[in-house]
């Protein structure tokens, strides 16, 4: 079936799976590919791709979904819920167990995980296999990208089908739901924040938008750049008119493409009670620090960056070091890792003392620096830059910059 006769009859066969209207389905999907072309709108049409890429999917699912890829549940009402948290073990890792769909390929397989290292490695949320736990995640190739809203009870389902969903930002998505996040434009404070564009937004889409005035926004901001967030055209029935206006400015990039945002990260940490010193560092170009860089930095810290650029290979390089000085560094050291987890390749194995360090080249757009001190001697830490080496992904021409000085615990969104 060619791509037009496709187009042309979803929406009459999710009309007869669904029984109501679902004309405007079609549009999206419209949308969406002639947002695949290049136009003026190409950037905005690559920061909403996460979403639209799950609601694309989603067209074709007989999986009956709220807001797009949330499965309902009845017997709950959505965001005060108490039990629907996954449980903390005593040494504070959050477990949540999983089982993988048996026809996943390698491939597959490795996309999933890689996804979840980036929850371990900037959360205390850690993904473990299921040996006999009641509670646990299927994730498997079902009809689309969905998920439920919380831990269920027992097995629950997440849906990653083989194709569609396998990217690293729609796994997160999925996932985070599980965790018990919602969309983020339907936080109680959303209103401060978007607009919501009623008059291109069909009836029968309403629901989609609804705000949950008792949601749980663990006292941390809005977040735009969540991977949590619709695109500025999602749902909408005329094409060219946005949905959801960012406030004051209109201008300001909604959605992403990449993944977990530092405020994902941030209220994942809050919600699991979870300490963690994590920064996400997704521009193009950037630097880090040790904390108070370059007066001397606290005792008992383990801190980690992730730089995650579009393309590239990332290069970081030290402009400044000067650590403790411990045989074998096993008091305070930097490492550097070759990828998203303390269990990828090492790049820079444990270093510490005065000398500044080689550049360090990682092979892909993924690089982890971890800096762990110790309970006795401080010294003025380091400084380091990073670039991402040539990348096909311009930014309206202008390269994003973030700077990020540990710790952060306010946690602040990059530059969008
Ligand atoms: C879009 O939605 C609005 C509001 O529901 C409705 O008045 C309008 O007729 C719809 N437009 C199209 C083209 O369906
Ligand atoms: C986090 O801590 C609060 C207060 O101590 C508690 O009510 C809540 O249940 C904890 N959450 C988790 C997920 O353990
Ligand atoms: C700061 O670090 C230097 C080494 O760089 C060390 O000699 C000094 O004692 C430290 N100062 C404090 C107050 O810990
Ligand atoms: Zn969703």
């Amino acid at each position: 079936m060619d791509l037009k006769m496709f187009l042309v009859f979803t929406p009459f066969l999710l009309h007869a799976i669904l029984g109501f209207p679902i004309q405007v389905r079609a549009e999206v999907i419209l949308l969406y590919f002639c947002a695949e072309s290049p136009s003026p709108t190409e950037t905005d049409s690559e920061d909403e791709v996460i979403f639209n890429r799950i609601l694309k999917v989603n067209k074709d699912s007989s999986q009956y979904l709220q807001e797009g890829d949330i499965v309902p549940q009845r017997s709950r009402s959505a965001i005060s819920c108490r039990h629907c948290n996954w449980p903390q073990s005593s040494d504070g890792i959050v477990r949540v167990p999983y089982v993988l769909d048996p026809t996943y390929e390698e491939s597959h397989i490795k996309g999933i995980h890689d996804a979840m290292a980036e929850f371990e490695t900037l959360t205390c949320i850690n993904f473990v296999k299921r040996k006999t736990e009641r509670d646990y995640l299927i994730i498997k190739s079902a009809d689309g990208c969905w998920s439920n809203y919380g831990k269920v009870g027992g097995g629950q389902t997440v849906s990653v089908m083989k194709g569609g969903c396998m990217w690293k930002g729609i796994i997160q998505h999925e996932l985070d739901h599980a965790l018990g996040f919602l969309h983020e434009h339907s936080r109680s404070d959303r209103d401060k924040h978007v607009k919501i564009m009623w008059e291109y937004i069909s009836p029968a889409d309403r629901p989609d938008f609804k705000k949950f005035e008792n949601s749980n926004n663990l006292g941390l901001p809005y977040d735009y750049s969540s991977v949590m967030h619709y695109g500025p055209y999602t749902f909408t029935n005329t094409t060219g008119r946005a949905t959801i206006v960012p406030i004051p400015d209109g201008s300001v990039h909604i959605g992403q493409r990449q993944g977990l945002s530092n405020l994902d990260v941030a209220k994942i940490n809050k919600l699991y009670n979870c300490s963690r010193c994590s920064t996400i560092l997704d521009a193009a170009s950037g630097s880090l620090r040790s904390a108070n860089h370059p007066r001397n930095y606290s005792d008992n810290t383990n801190c980690v960056w992730l730089i995650r650029t579009q393309s590239g290979k990332i290069s970081l390089h030290f402009q400044a070091f000067e650590l403790q000085r411990t045989r074998g560094c096993q008091g305070d050291y930097v490492k550097v890792y070759d990828g998203s987890s303390k269990s990828s390749a090492v790049l820079m194995d444990k270093t510490c003392g005065s000398k500044i360090p080689n550049d360090v080249v990682a092979s892909s757009n993924l690089m982890l620096v971890e800096f762990v001190t110790d309970g006795a001697g401080t010294a003025a830490g380091f400084q380091a830059t990073f670039t991402s080496g040539r990348s096909e992904n311009k930014e309206n021409g202008k390269e994003k910059q973030s700077v990020s000085n540990q710790p952060s615990s306010s946690q602040r969104k990059n530059i969008v």
